[in-house]
């Protein structure tokens, strides 16, 4: 094997977690991570690229609700592995069942099972990813070949990975090389995109890249809150600070004590909290709101926003000392419009994840399909696609593509650029009858444009009645709109 694999090991049984570091340690292929509790387990399968999970059934779980059991439905392609007591065996063997485990053992295990069976997990996994890849292109093949190339390239690999972040285009490879270079360092990150780009996605790729991946991440978000209330989430504050400070508080900040801190909507800050937080940065300073003690804490700061901070610091709005304190490395994510290649690796890899959830098997989408997704602007960036697909995913049939009349009407009204060539029509539409209806909609509404919507000359030469015209005015709901 080359690539690296990333192992959850979910247990608190130390002799366990033993045998599990020294089998996993035999290859310089895996990643192994320690997770005492479901909890901590579902926070790092949503930031990291898992490819094993073994699962350590706690006394006590709820056979049908626990971690491993929602992974076989949330994050289908990680292979897992259920192991339990002796004494609670029958508990251990119905959330195996439940969970389709790769493989049920009774503890104790040694060293060298849990390496040949990791081995063979992810072995597996492997094996019938292929195998669902080929049938996809069999079937495609076999479906009078409605992809295009570029679409089927997807397939076929050279998609990339950094943890949850998924992408081809060049423009993310250079971001992601940036990020790992920031992730190697312990200074802090400045993310800027518009919504939905993925800025939490990179920031939580950098952290479980970083020294201090064994530390859960804390997020702030520093909008629509007072700023008090942040001051007193982060730098804590003392009982009787304000009305309704009825206990001492921490805050986030001395909690995350050699960890790190995502900053959310950095740019909503007040001008008195930049002060703080510039503090924070250069002295690690920490005083708690109504309190004369400072504390010291040891936290790697990454900070997103969407609005541009630099023309804020020209406009004297956000402080320019703490701007350049925080921009160890600054990562901008590109808008989804500007890298349209990503949106067929994307609507794939959304298709998985939701057609897994929703328990259909969903073929693929057609070409036209793709081709008004790439022409379509996205506002809301990777966010607003997810929710797309997945609201497809659920409309598709069994076995089914999505296709044109799944799409919403805001992005099937979308024209798509002609190819070039002179006169050239794009035929749209699945059926031979759509492809018909788009090609005469289109021929009609230019010839009603050259004629300037005069009706019988255009009908003249189309050889239609004025009637008839007007009667495919009205079901392509034509408009002069000259
Ligand atoms: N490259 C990507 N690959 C896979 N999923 C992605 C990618 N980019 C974004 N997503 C998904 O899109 C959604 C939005 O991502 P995220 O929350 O990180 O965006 P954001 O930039 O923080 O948004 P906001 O500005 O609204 O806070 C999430 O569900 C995330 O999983
Ligand atoms: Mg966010």
């Amino acid at each position: 094997m080359t690539t690296e694999h990333t192992v959850i090991v979910v247990s608190a049984d130390e002799a366990l977690i033993a045998q599990c570091q020294q089998g996993l340690a035999k290859s310089e292929d895996y990643r192994v991570v320690v997770c005492a509790d479901d909890k901590e387990a579902a926070r790092r399968l949503d930031s990291m690229q898992v490819h094993l999970l073994i699962y350590d059934v706690p006394a006590g779980t709820d056979a049908a609700n626990n971690l491993v059991t929602s992974a076989r439905l949330s994050h289908p392609q990680v292979a897992r592995i259920v192991l339990g007591a002796q004494d609670a065996h029958a508990l251990a063997a119905q959330v195996a069942r439940n969970a389709a485990a790769f493989l049920f053992v009774l503890k104790p295990v040694f060293c060298e099972q849990v390496e040949l069976t990791a081995k063979r997990a992810l072995e597996l996994n492997e094996l019938s990813r292929r195998h669902r890849v080929l049938s996809r292109e069999l079937k495609i093949s076999v479906d009078d070949n409605i992809f295009d190339e570029a679409e089927q390239s997807s397939l076929k690999g050279g998609v990339s990975q950094f943890e949850r972040l998924v992408y081809v285009s060049p423009a993310m490879a250079e971001l992601v090389a940036e990020a790992k270079q920031a992730a190697a360092t312990d200074l802090p990150v400045l993310i800027f995109g518009e919504t939905g780009t993925g800025k939490e996605l990179l920031a939580r790729a950098i952290h479980y890249n970083s020294g201090r991946m064994d530390t859960p991440l804390y997020v702030q978000n520093c909008g629509g809150m007072s700023q008090d209330m942040l001051h007193s989430e982060l730098f804590g504050h003392v009982r009787g600070a304000f009305t309704g400070a009825v206990a001492d508080r921490l805050g986030l900040f001395r909690a995350a004590d050699g960890g790190t801190v995502f900053l959310d909507e950095l740019t909503e800050i007040s001008p008195s909290f930049q002060v703080s937080l510039l503090r924070f940065l250069q002295e690690g300073e920490v005083k708690p709101l109504g309190s004369d003690k400072m504390y010291h804490a040891n936290v790697r700061v990454l900070a997103a926003y969407n609005r541009p901070l630099a023309e804020l610091v020209e406009k004297g709005e956000f402080r320019r000392d703490l701007y350049y304190r925080l921009k160890g490395f600054e990562l901008h994510i590109p808008a989804l419009r500007e890298r349209p290649e990503d949106i067929p690796v994307l609507t794939d890899f959304f298709i998985e994840k939701y057609a897994g959830v929703v328990g259909r098997r969903v073929v693929g989408v057609t070409k036209d399909v793709i081709a008004k997704l790439r022409a379509y602007q996205f506002p809301g960036n990777v966010r607003e696609l997810e929710a797309e697909i997945r609201r497809m995913v659920a409309l598709a049939e069994q076995g089914g593509y999505i296709s044109r009349r799944h799409l919403p009407r805001n992005i099937a009204d979308v024209s798509v650029e002609p190819p070039a060539g002179d006169g050239a029509y794009a035929i749209e539409g699945d059926t031979l009858k759509e492809m018909v209806e788009s090609l005469e909609k289109r021929v009609v509404m230019e010839t009603l444009t050259r004629h300037r919507w005069n009706q019988s000359k255009a009908a003249d030469e189309l050889g239609l009645s004025r009637v008839g015209l007007a009667n495919k005015i009205k079901r392509y709901n034509l408009q002069d709109v000259a």
